[in-house]
């Protein structure tokens, strides 16, 4: 399989996915992704994929999920958008009532890519345009989630998404990964962000930056990965090590962060 850099970065995030579900202590215990890993013809040894990116993804995802879980569960007739959904399956993870729609949304050729291996409700996008927004069903409460986005929507164009779907729906969440400008920085020097070819990123430090965004948006939580239980779980010697930033709020901000906001 043939992809762009940015498209590729999709399979990075499957194949973690896919290696925690086959470890001893799985974190999201993804057998999906597993599945479609094990369909699609790509050398993964390529991405030479490390235990520290296999558990923080694992993990973000979780609470990601826990996030979406949360809110159908209080909101049984929500629409959820998974923004730049890749090939990940959120929707057969979260399993959500009947009355909630769902929309994967990424680009055309990827949601066509994604067809062969999800029964989803697709929406093909360049996520930095804006006329796709109106397909969605307004006057009902949103989950958006948008996992490993942030640092590939560049300049203001993430920024400019959220104003456009917030204005859209008027109530809801956002929830997202989020990366401080050093974290997004350094990625072009990790071997497997190198390895795809990915050279520049995004991100934000303070989590109450987006409330600056002229989209509605109050921060409603923080959670730095680093001191979740789920650590308990990642192997020797990055839990230790894990364990150790936990105890500054500094470092663990430039780790795996998931924040959630209100609109
Ligand atoms: C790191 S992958 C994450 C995939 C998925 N969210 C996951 O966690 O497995 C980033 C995804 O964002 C998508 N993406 C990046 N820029 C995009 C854009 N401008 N429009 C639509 N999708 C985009 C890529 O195609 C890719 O599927």
């Amino acid at each position: 399989m043939r992809l762009d850099p940015l498209r590729e970065t999709l399979l990075l995030t499957l194949h973690a996915k896919a290696l925690d579900s086959q470890s001893p202590h799985p974190i999201l215990g993804d057998v999906h992704s597993a599945r479609i890993a094990a369909e699609i013809d790509y050398d993964f040894a390529r991405l030479k994929v490390k235990p520290s990116l296999v558990c923080g993804t694992a993990l973000r995802a979780k609470k990601l999920d826990d996030a979406v879980r949360a809110f159908v569960s209080a909101h049984p007739d929500a629409v959820v958008v998974d923004l730049g959904c890749g090939l990940d399956p959120r929707a057969l993870r979260c399993d959500p009532p009947d009355g909630v729609d769902w929309y994967d949304v990424d680009f055309p050729d990827v949601v066509a890519l994604r067809s062969q291996f999800l029964p989803s409700q697709c929406i093909g996008a360049d996520l930095t345009s804006s006329g796709w927004v109106a397909s969605l069903p307004r006057d009902r409460p949103a989950m958006i989630v948008a996992e490993g986005v942030l640092p590939f929507l560049p300049g203001d164009t993430f920024q400019r998404m959220v104003q456009g779907l917030t204005a859209h729906f008027g109530a809801g969440e956002l929830a997202l990964n989020g990366y401080t400008r050093f974290a997004a920085w350094s990625m072009k020097y990790h071997p497997t962000i190198k390895a795809i070819g990915i050279t520049a990123a995004q991100g934000f430090d303070d989590a109450h930056e987006p409330e600056k965004w002229r989209a509605g948006l109050t921060l409603a939580e923080e959670q730095l990965l680093t001191r979740a239980p789920e650590v308990a779980c990642f192997p020797q010697p990055l839990r230790g090590v894990t364990r150790v930033m936990g105890w500054s709020a500094a470092l663990s901000r430039q780790g795996t962060r998931v924040l959630r906001y209100r609109f």
